[in-house]
């Protein structure tokens, strides 16, 4: 996938911008507050259908006006095409997306997500707390499915509507109060869980590839979800489901005590093992960082894999977090025909050959562009 041209106004501080980028490297440099990570953010909002940094689509709408428009000519393996978004900041007002000037639902056009974005924050995700890593699921690999979007909206709904009533009640709450809102949170529950463990067993051989390179082949990588259901090892998805109504039978009693739902995708969590070690209490520093290139790098790796092409890869101020042995790691690794964004506070220097070009941002304009 290629961004073959970008047009912004009013997008943050993009006021109004005009933009065809490099088709591989493209190098982004600036001052600190110019607008670096809101051109990457407009990028990932043309190619997802949402921000890294938000889920309220208004912030992005800059603050001399109402209305924002963001837009990118895209270009394919075999097809191109133009992507746009309009963002009104009404009360009420709706972000709309329009594919090829036709207005197409969000989850229609961004399926998969086109883009994969690695922010400092990003960086946290190992030894954060776990709604970081379910995050990354979500995003990362959630758009390889396409059902997850909707299981996962759909189960959220039931389980606040669940968490209401299991509020208001209190301890008055009576089995027969939870049925209506059991069958479907079991529905889309259990196809949120078999989603996500699917989508990292498709992911684990290229992440176990990935930081293996990462770390000239001295350390191994191994993950393990772990769900709030007793889940067993051969779990099949048909018996998830019914997994699912058994714990939450079970369970009946410490629910009405704590008043809130506690079984279900939204308690679930990650972890890896490095070397057969937790990587999230005995990994160092630095390991829990190649871990997490890795697993972004192994996204774009499984997308090549599932759909013969690239993603569109954004790096957001990263390379000044690592150091170069894990810089070249990254270098050799993302060295294909995926186009790539990486903003720095620094000038990056070297010559790439006709391969990229350097640009300033400066001031939400994109200036300069020397080969
Ligand atoms: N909705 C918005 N409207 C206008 N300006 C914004 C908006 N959100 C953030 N900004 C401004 O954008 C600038 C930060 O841009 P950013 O891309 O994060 O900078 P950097 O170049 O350091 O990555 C700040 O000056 C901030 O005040
Ligand atoms: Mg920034």
């Amino acid at each position: 996938m290629i961004v073959r041209r970008l047009m912004l106004r009013n997008f943050r501080n993009l006021a109004d911008l005009c933009w065809s980028p490099h088709p591989f490297l493209n190098i982004l440099s600036g001052n600190n507050a110019q607008g670096k990570t809101n051109l990457l953010e407009a990028i990932f909002f043309c190619t997802t259908g949402r921000s890294f940094r938000t889920r309220r689509d208004k912030e992005m709408i800059g603050w001399a006006g109402q209305e924002c428009f963001a837009g990118a000519e895209l270009e394919g393996l075999n097809s191109s095409f133009e992507i746009s978004a309009r963002l009104n900041a009404n009360a009420g007002g709706r972000t709309t997306f329009l594919l090829n000037g036709r207005r197409q639902p969000r989850q229609k056009i961004f399926r998969p997500a086109m883009s994969v974005s690695f922010t400092p924050a990003d960086l946290e995700m190992v030894n954060g707390s776990p709604s970081e890593r379910r995050r990354w699921i979500d995003l990362d690999l959630g758009t390889f499915d396409a059902r997850y979007q909707h299981s996962l909206e759909s189960f959220e709904r039931v389980m606040t509507q669940r968490n209401n009533l299991l509020k208001n009640a209190g301890r008055q709450t009576t089995r027969e109060l939870l049925e209506p809102w059991n069958e479907q949170m079991f529905l889309y529950g259990s196809r949120v869980i078999e989603a996500r463990i699917r989508l990292l067993k498709l992911l684990l051989p290229h992440l176990r590839k990935v930081f293996s390179v990462l770390t000239s082949g001295k350390e191994e990588i191994s993950l393990k979800y772990l769900s709030s259901l007793p889940l067993e090892k051969g779990t099949k998805p048909e018996d998830l489901r019914r997994l699912y109504e058994e714990t939450v039978r079970k369970g009946f009693v410490r629910e009405a005590e704590r008043q809130q739902t506690l079984f279900g995708p939204h308690r679930d969590d990650l972890a890896f093992f490095i070397n057969g070690e937790d990587a999230r209490k005995y990994g160092s520093r630095g390991q829990q960082r190649t871990l997490v290139i890795a697993l972004k790098i192994s996204v774009v790796k499984m997308f090549f894999g599932e759909y013969g092409d690239y993603p569109v890869v954004l790096l957001d101020d990263v390379f000044l977090e690592l150091d170069r042995h894990r810089q070249k790691g990254l270098e050799e690794l993302l060295e294909g025909e995926a186009q790539v964004f990486i903003t720095s506070n620094r000038r990056l220097d070297g010559s790439f050959g006709g391969r990229g070009k350097t640009y300033t941002v400066a001031g939400g304009k994109v200036i300069g562009g020397e080969e």
